[in-house]
């Protein structure tokens, strides 16, 4: 599966875009603010319906415009097919494969995957317990459409029970038989979601653990724990004692929505105690692994987006994520970068098909190709 070409219309500083892509390496180069990481944020959006950065869709209109439209056409199992993204002001989002309507995220995503490594995962280190939640859910969700839907339902379930805790907690009464179909979604849900989460979290270790072998030549030893209150044979009872402090919290307290992921090393919290350049081994590591899970479950490999991979990596990770691509470990992997020697030099070195596109202030213009 590969992206041949990208339209865009009104899309962040994009006025109008038409671009073709190399089904293998394709480097995106031009200066700070030129649209770069904007362009895989448009591939973003056909993969996985929304932006990778911003939190509202309306944020991805060109200012003072009244709408944005991202057309990509894939090529899967020798056929082409058209995803359409758009937003008008004021209206729906509407998504589209080949002309017919999506209107649920769960029947795309998961069709068009996409790996992104970006500046901003170190977040994933830094951050607290939802970034974290949010990357593992996205992975899972990519391969596994019952755990997205699963999911959509859980928080749907949450959302409607702590409206009625803030309810019973303005007016003073408390009626258990209109919780209790919600604390039966919850925990019910919940139990599948958190077996789904651990049973991924096996797989997922054994993967880093490879590809940080891989990166970083050490030897530390790597760590994924996974935490939730669900993981305890009592999590019934913890979940409904919980009740007295939810009303007075007005939130549900007790749940898979306060998981979180625990990353080691030597036994020892990577936040804390990781090096830089340990953790950004990490960060790519996990990047990587995410890559083999999702070609492992869908049977083909998903497109890799790296945002400015260069300024992350000293030149022995470059290197060994150059063997890579060589390998053809990947498929259709894009690369941006601010400075276009580097980029040429890098490309220049791989026995692998590439095109280099420059990106000036929102225009594309395809340069050199191998
Ligand atoms: N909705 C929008 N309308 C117009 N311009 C926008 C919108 N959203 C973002 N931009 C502009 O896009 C530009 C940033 O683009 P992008 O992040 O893709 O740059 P880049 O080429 O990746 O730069 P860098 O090398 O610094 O990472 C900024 O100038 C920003 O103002
Ligand atoms: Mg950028």
């Amino acid at each position: 599966m590969h992206l041949e070409n990208l339209y865009l219309a009104n899309f962040k500083n994009y006025k109008e875009a038409n671009i073709d892509f190399s089904k293998y390496v394709n480097a995106l180069v031009g200066n700070n603010g030129s649209g770069k990481t904007n362009l895989l944020d448009a591939i973003h959006f056909l993969s996985m319906t929304k932006s990778a950065f911003n939190s509202m869709d309306s944020q991805s209109i060109l200012h003072n415009q009244p709408f944005y439209s991202i057309i990509g056409k894939f090529h899967q199992l020798e056929k082409e097919i058209a995803v359409s993204n758009s937003l008008t002001v004021g209206k729906r989002k509407k998504i589209s494969v080949d002309k017919n309507p999506i209107n649920k995220a769960a029947d795309l995503i998961g069709r068009f995957p996409t790996v992104l490594i970006a500046p901003s995962d170190h977040e994933l280190i830094s951050a607290g317990g939802e970034t974290r939640r949010r990357f593992i859910d996205s992975i899972i969700s990519q391969f596994n459409k019952t755990y997205l839907i699963q999911l959509i339902d859980y928080n749907h379930a949450l959302k409607q029970r702590n409206r009625l805790l803030k309810q019973f907690s303005e007016s003073g009464k408390i009626d258990r038989d209109i919780l209790e179909p919600y604390d039966s979604i919850l925990l019910s849900l919940g139990n599948n979601i958190c077996n789904m989460r651990a049973s991924f979290c096996k797989k997922y270790l054994s993967k880093i653990v490879k590809h940080y072998a891989f990166l970083a030549d050490e030897k530390e030893t790597i760590g994924l724990l996974y935490h939730s209150s669900f993981l305890q044979d009592n999590y019934k009872d913890v979940y409904l004692t919980s009740l007295q402090k939810d009303i007075i919290l007005q939130r549900t307290n007790i749940g898979i929505h306060k998981d979180d992921y625990i990353f080691e090393m030597d036994g020892y919290p990577l936040k804390k105690f990781g090096s830089q350049g340990q953790q950004k081994s990490f960060l790519i590591a996990l990047k990587l692994a995410q890559f083999d899970i999702i070609q492992q479950e869908k049977g083909f490999k998903p497109i890799l987006l790296m945002d400015d991979i260069f300024d992350k990596l000293d030149d022995h990770r470059i290197q060994k994520l150059t063997e890579m691509i060589e390998h053809h470990e990947f498929g259709q992997v894009f690369i941006t970068d601010a400075r276009p020697e580097r980029t040429h030099h890098f490309l220049k070195k791989l026995n692998i098909e590439w095109k280099i596109i420059a990106v000036d202030n929102g225009n594309l213009t395809p340069q050199k190709a191998s």
